[in-house]
């Protein structure tokens, strides 16, 4: 089975795919799918701890030189040092001095080091981004209520982190996975879709369309044609959006955590398109 994972981002599914444990997750990233990760996983008939014979993960984002370093065990153990030796610091005053940083003065390490510790103090898990000068961010974000009751005390804690990170690198290198740091229009273009066939499995998770996104485009002209050209390879596709997509034939699941009194918890929707309907051993009675 090959594994392809489109926009990957902080790679939830592929991580929950390599653990039985909750799948962790490296730092906060805006639209991960960390909380749906076993449950997408289940749509496509994928137990925990599988391994596929191919793994591939298309970003076009900063992951997408970031997940190389954390793969390696050298660079990882190198970045895992140079955050652990931030741990005295104070999280909002290290995070200032971090993002005053110019990115063209530090080098692998460092600059995945600093990346990292900047995503995990950003306000709401939004990207940051690095241009030859300057980080561009969010803000220091705040700890949120639960994470308080939870007895966190500050957002950045370079010391967790380090921890949090040299176990996603381990379990994402145990999945020995290709990155490619490319668009996925790109991918698609360079033939990407070549071996792909029945059996194989798609996961795509865009942007969502309307939103701030990552500073890189993907309209959803896109997002169709290439769903389209991969389901018709015979492989799965299961896209995640905010709405239900376009395609006919293929199978739509709404995913959005509900309160008591029906209202998504975390204020958006989250719908899952795919083109076979979920397998048995899912969740039924959710899909048209
Ligand atoms: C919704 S997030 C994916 C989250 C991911 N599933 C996770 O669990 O962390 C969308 C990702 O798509 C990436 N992205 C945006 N446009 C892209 C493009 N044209 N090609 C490849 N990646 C793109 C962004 O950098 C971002 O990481």
């Amino acid at each position: 089975m090959r594994w392809i994972e489109l926009c990957a981002g902080a790679a939830a599914c592929t991580l929950a795919m390599a653990t039985s444990d909750k799948p962790p997750q490296p730092v906060t990233w805006l639209g991960g799918k960390r909380r749906y990760a076993w449950q997408l996983l289940e749509f496509a008939g994928i137990r925990p701890q599988t391994r596929p014979e191919v793994v591939e993960l298309v970003e076009a984002g900063d992951w997408g030189w970031v997940w190389p370093l954390l793969v390696d065990r050298g660079t990882r153990e190198a970045i895992c040092e140079i955050l652990r030796g931030w741990a005295g610091r104070g999280g909002e005053l290290l995070w200032r001095d971090l993002a005053s940083t110019r990115p063209c003065d530090l080098e692998d390490p460092e600059l995945a080091a600093t990346w990292l510790a900047l995503q995990a103090g950003n306000a709401l898990g939004k990207a940051v981004r690095g241009d030859t000068t300057r980080w561009r961010t969010a803000g220091y974000g705040k700890l949120s209520p639960s994470a308080v009751r939870l007895g966190f005390r500050d957002r950045l804690l370079p010391g967790h982190l380090a921890t949090k990170v040299d176990r996603c690198g381990r379990l994402l290198a145990r999945m020995q996975p290709a990155i490619l740091h490319m668009t996925v229009q790109e991918w698609a273009e360079r033939g990407g879709l070549h071996d792909l066939g029945a059996g194989d499995v798609v996961f795509f998770d865009p942007p969502y369309a309307g939103r701030t996104g990552y500073g890189i485009g993907l309209p959803r002209a896109d997002v169709l044609s290439i769903a389209t050209l991969c389901a018709a390879t015979g492989a799965t596709v299961i896209v995640c959006e905010a709405e239900p997509l376009p395609l006919d034939g293929w199978h739509h699941i709404e995913l959005t955590d509900r309160s008591a009194d029906d209202r998504p918890t975390q204020g958006q929707r989250e719908f899952v398109t795919m083109s076979r309907r979920p397998s048995p051993a899912s969740q039924g009675g959710l899909f048209a």
